[in-house]
């Protein structure tokens, strides 16, 4: 095998992606970088693919300190997943890994449900399904380039979100942990604990049953769209909306790909 895809994702679609990538590429099975936080599987490599969630405009912090254990001279490239607005993720991605001595030679943008209940549901059947299609077209067209190893520019959003959106990423970042304070349960929830596993950062523990969120947050929602009773909200804005993750990604899959502790 000669390329490892590293995953992160809070409701399936970036490992969904991972998988077709995978297949197109005739690699092995996608790896969870939250079970191969050292990144040792990228070290036998020649080529590796960091595929994750953008997240408020930016690259998620469990990839930026992913991408320190990282080695040299390997051909790299990255697909952020989004849902309509990738920003300056990519060329944020691109930067910090040149800090590193890292060569990011191609990045793309997935664009696919959104997963950011605070602001509604993934929109209509239609939407949902047309996403999917468009994505795995995407992926067809482009696994030809990283087999043979192409570079290209990275792909960017329109210079208003790159000036405005970087800002608030800018401005949000340090906040980011302690945004759990808004995560409450409900009478529905019957202490399965499944929050407490799926949790890519274990940020979560059951006290009294209960979830008890540690102010380690990454906010990928992924605690909050699982959860089986929908008893997790944020807010006051979330009961009543549907909660959503990608159709042909299981609660199990999440659970190979959570954190080995
Ligand atoms: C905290 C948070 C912030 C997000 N910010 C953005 C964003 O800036 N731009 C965007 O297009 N989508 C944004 N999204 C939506 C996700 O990137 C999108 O739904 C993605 O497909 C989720 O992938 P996943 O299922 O692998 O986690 C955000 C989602 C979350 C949870
Ligand atoms: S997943 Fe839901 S039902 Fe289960 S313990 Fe967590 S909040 Fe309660
Ligand atoms: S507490 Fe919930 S939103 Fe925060 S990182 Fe864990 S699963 Fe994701």
């Amino acid at each position: 095998m000669n390329t490892v895809l590293y995953y992160y994702t809070g409701t399936g679609n970036s490992l969904w992606s991972a998988r077709l990538f995978a297949k197109e590429l005739q690699t092995g099975e996608p790896v969870s970088l939250a079970r191969d936080p050292e990144a040792s599987r990228a070290r036998s490599v020649e080529a590796v693919g960091l595929i994750f969630p953008v997240h408020m405009w930016g690259v998620p912090g469990v990839v930026l300190n992913f991408i320190a254990h990282l080695p040299a001279d390997k051909y790299y490239f990255a697909v952020a997943v989004n849902a309509g607005q990738v920003s300056a993720t990519l060329l944020q991605l691109r930067k910090v890994m040149a800090q590193r001595g890292l060569n990011l030679s191609l990045g793309v943008s997935l664009r696919m449900p959104s997963n950011y209940i605070p602001w509604g549901g993934p929109g209509s059947s239609e939407e949902i399904d047309r996403r999917f299609r468009q994505s795995r077209e995407k992926i067809r067209q482009t696994a030809p380039a990283v087999r043979s190893r192409q570079t290209h520019p990275m792909e960017k959003g329109p210079w208003w979100q790159r000036v405005l959106f970087t800002g608030i990423y800018k401005m949000s970042f340090p906040y980011i942990a302690k945004m759990d304070k808004d995560f409450w349960v409900d009478t529905a929830c019957n202490g399965c604990a499944l929050c407490v596993k799926i949790c890519p950062v274990r940020n979560i523990r059951l006290q009294n049953q209960k979830p008890v969120w540690g102010h380690g947050c990454e906010q990928c929602l992924a605690c909050i769209q699982w959860c089986p009773q929908q008893s997790i909200q944020f807010g006051k804005k979330t009961p009543g909306i549907t909660r959503y993750h990608q159709p042909e990604v299981k609660a199990a899959d999440m659970l190979a790909g959570a954190p080995r502790k």
